[in-house]
């Protein structure tokens, strides 16, 4: 099946997931209209409940934290929403969008801040580097789910 997913603009991407807190408690449309409204353009989406092995290989880089079991059992612990996003800088915007890691650090109006139940309940993935938003869409998608 052909793609018509743009690959000129593919450093302008970058990856998400809602989390498993904000999935159950039916914050991921309003979470998702303020990622369109601040102007990223939904590229792929899929909602998915991770195996504890695949959420393990997602979040390989931390395997060394001391919080990486209880971020594999809970990301791992109900049905998630990925998506890839595109925007000029979107690495960057994206983050400012979230705010930070802990929300008790999250900026007023943030994603996070308004969201987010704890530092592990963060409500939000999102790409910490270009390579990394490349890496994280091609673990959740194929090159025909992207348009
Ligand atoms: P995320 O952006 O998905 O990337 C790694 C995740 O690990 C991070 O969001 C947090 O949810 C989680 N995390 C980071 N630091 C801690 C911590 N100190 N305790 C628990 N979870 C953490």
């Amino acid at each position: 099946m052909q793609s018509n997913f743009n690959y000129k603009t593919m450093s302008n991407i970058t990856f998400t997931m809602v989390k498993p807190e904000a999935v159950e408690a039916k914050n991921a449309g309003a979470i998702l209209n303020r990622i369109e409204n601040a102007g990223f353009r939904i590229v792929a989406l899929k909602k998915v409940h991770l195996s504890a092995s695949r959420a393990a290989e997602f979040y390989a880089v931390h395997k060394q934290k001391p919080f990486y079991q209880e971020l594999i059992d809970y990301m791992s612990s109900g049905p998630i929403i990925a998506a890839i996003l595109e925007k000029e800088n979107a690495v960057s915007d994206f983050r400012k969008l979230i705010g930070a890691t802990n929300p008790e650090n999250a900026e007023p109006g943030t994603i996070r801040a308004d969201f987010a139940e704890s530092m592990a309940k963060n409500a939000v993935h999102g790409s910490d580097s270009d390579e990394n938003a490349q890496i994280e869409a091609d673990f959740h998608f194929s090159v025909d789910e992207r348009f």
